[in-house]
């Protein structure tokens, strides 16, 4: 690598091999790492460059992207803080490595952080799939998402997002301008063949997010 690897988080990276694919940022759910959701990234958009986080939050060992008072009660301090960091960083790794504003495609907890990111620093994504994500901050941030495409996949069985939750995100998301997606999946917290398919469809069609977004 003749490029000095971006600091901050720990990552993997993977070239693309597609010209159209676009980048996408990996972001996994609690207690992940950023192997995790390799395998996914490649099946959903095969060719796009990966990049692929690790939270830098330890919640008794288990990395996630920022801190929980306990389950689906955020530090929204701490929300706000970490979405800033990770907006640095895409700016970093996207000088690095050369990259489009990424898509990113997050699970859970990085779903989550995805939601607060879009709504705090859109400029940075040029749009998200965000898998089984809730509502990150209480108030909705004045933010600009006006052309930017969000796909949002929940589970009607989810024990850990309500319905009305999920909703509400959609809603906020819209009311910001996104072009929300939001479907409802007969799942639970986990991902089913179904959220698969519907990631890898909505991405096969955003495909020329990756030149728009240079
Ligand atoms: C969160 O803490 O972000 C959500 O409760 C999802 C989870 O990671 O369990």
């Amino acid at each position: 690598m003749t490029h000095p690897v971006p600091t901050g988080f720990v990552h993997r990276f993977e070239p693309g091999t597609a010209e159209t694919a676009p980048p996408l940022l990996l972001l996994h759910g609690t207690g992940g790492d950023e192997n995790d959701l390799i395998p996914l990234g490649r099946a959903l958009s095969p060719g796009s460059p990966l990049l692929s986080l690790r939270g830098p939050v330890l919640e008794n060992g288990m990395p996630r992207f920022f801190r929980r008072l306990s389950e689906g009660v955020f530090d929204e301090a701490d929300v706000r803080r970490r979405a800033g960091e990770l907006a640095e960083f895409i700016a970093r790794a996207r000088a690095a490595y050369g990259l489009a504003a990424p898509v990113a495609v997050g699970f859970s907890n990085g779903a989550n952080i995805a939601a607060a990111t879009l709504l705090l620093h859109p400029e940075v994504l040029a749009g998200a799939v965000l898998l089984r994500a809730m509502v990150p901050l209480a108030e909705s941030p004045e933010a600009d998402l006006v052309g930017r495409p969000v796909l949002l996949l929940s589970g009607a069985l989810d024990p850990i997002v309500p319905a009305e939750n999920a909703e509400r995100l959609a809603g906020m998301l819209e009311r910001a301008g996104a072009a929300v997606t939001h479907t409802v999946q007969p799942a639970g917290h986990g991902l089913s063949q179904a959220d698969l398919a519907a990631a890898g469809a909505w991405l096969g069609r955003k495909s020329g997010l990756r030149a728009s977004a240079a």
